[in-house]
């Protein structure tokens, strides 16, 4: 039943998985005595050769603080930096690198707009819908905003293939609605939403929007200017970049507006103990020594997902996810957890009634690194009235053959609880 790596991805030039694969050093990794699968890259992706090098160049050759030294190696670290940034905004078409902070994740980025541009926008009896499928990190900061203000959160629905419902979405529009923030693919079931109609139908009442792109942007080529979005926020270890860094887009008329969200050195323009002026966007925004190292790394990830293909890497995991769908649909006992028509390459599933962390805990003994729990999207396991899924996420360095494994491991899985 196997497919071979190259057949699979016939209408573009066929991307050599094997020599992708050597780009990553993580993955001749042997767990508990067998070659590492991993399948947990809706967590995080693991890093090729260059960022790590990237990383490595940086601490050997040029480490310094940036913004604030006459020095070379300052100068090096600055531009390097700024160059960083400049590749963000191209591979999100922004029309400007103002428009692009950096900042520690999708968590934090969403933590500064509710606390900014909420606490200025949002006040007492205003609304804010989020959807049913979002990730705890686009839910805990509106509602604490909500605690602050008085606002109230209202909830887009979502069926049981795990999609949204747009006719109630359209419906959730008053004239106290102050912003939409909506998640652009599932973490916990895989669905691409449709963020261009949604931005839409916010913007004809006058609502901006911000798009959670955390688990898009590995997989899809993301426009902000074609999505028209107001907000968008990405992470890098999502990106094959390192932890602790990620970038906040803002449309520059709304980040013009915006009051800083933390205060500290390179923010500010003048200080007395009398009154403080604010630094120009976006380093108004960028409080404190930042990861400079690691938004770096993070520009060098950006080069080389150019470098394979947005649109290659999009094809090749369609690929793994049909066939790993596909297994899925014949199997004994196993139930796919979000079935939605347009999904990114994430499976999640049940198995039985073993508990999700089981089937992880076998899945690693034979080398197979999946999540299991709730994936921090409590409201989707409440919808499917399950506490845990097990889930499988590919990249385009996965294989059909390790998915073929995946499979087989599961087979052992309800061996193991049928004794
Ligand atoms: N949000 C990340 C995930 O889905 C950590 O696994």
């Amino acid at each position: 039943m196997m497919v071979s790596d190259v057949e699979a991805t016939t209408t573009a030039p066929a991307l050599d998985i094997d020599a992708l694969r050597r780009d990553f050093p993580i993955l001749q990794r042997r767990i508990h005595g067998k070659p590492l699968v991993y399948f947990d890259n809706a967590a995080t992706s693991q890093k090729p050769q260059v960022v790590i090098d990237c990383l490595d160049n940086y601490y050997k050759h040029y480490n310094s603080n940036i913004h604030r030294g006459v020095h070379t190696l300052s100068q090096e670290a600055t531009a390097a930096y700024e160059g960083a940034r400049h590749k963000i905004q191209h591979f999100l078409n922004a029309k400007s690198p103002k428009e692009i902070v950096f900042v520690r994740g999708t968590t934090e980025a969403i933590n500064l707009v509710a606390n900014s541009y909420g606490r200025t926008n949002i006040g007492q009896d205003d609304e804010i819908i989020l959807s049913e499928m979002e990730h705890h990190a686009n839910i805990v900061p509106w509602q604490l905003l909500c605690e602050q203000t008085g606002a109230k959160l209202k909830i887009i629905p979502i069926n049981d293939q795990g999609e949204l419902l747009l006719d109630k979405y359209a419906e959730l529009f008053t004239p106290k609605t102050k912003l939409v923030a909506i998640v652009h693919v599932s973490n916990a079931l895989g669905t691409i939403n449709p963020i261009q109609s949604m931005v839409k139908i916010a913007h004809q009442h006058g609502v901006p929007v911000l798009v959670d792109g955390a688990q898009a942007t590995p997989h899809m080529k993301v426009d902000v200017q074609a999505l028209d979005c107001d907000f968008y926020t990405l992470s890098s270890h999502k990106m094959y970049g390192p932890t602790g860094v990620g970038a906040l887009y803002v449309r520059q008329s709304i980040l013009e507006d915006m009051p800083p969200y933390q205060g500290g050195g390179e923010m500010i323009q003048w200080v007395t103990f009398e009154k403080t002026t604010f630094n120009e966007i976006p380093f108004r925004f960028e409080a404190g020594t930042m990861p400079i190292a690691d938004a770096i790394a993070f520009g060098t990830a950006i080069d080389y997902l150019q470098s394979i293909g947005l649109d290659r890497i999009s094809q090749r995991e369609q690929a793994l996810l049909h066939y790993a769908e596909q297994q899925a649909a014949d199997f004994p006992g196993l139930r796919i957890i979000g079935t939605a028509q347009h999904k990114a390459s994430i499976l999640s599933f049940l198995l039985d009634s073993i508990h999700a962390h089981d089937v992880g805990t076998i899945l690693d003994n034979e080398g197979i690194a999946i999540r299991t729990g709730h994936h921090c999207a409590m409201p989707v396991m409440q919808h499917f009235h399950v506490p845990a899924t097990a889930r499988a996420s590919f990249s385009f360095y996965n294989t059909f053959a390790e998915i073929d494994q995946l499979f087989e491991a599961l087979h052992k899985v309800r061996e193991v609880f049928a004794r």
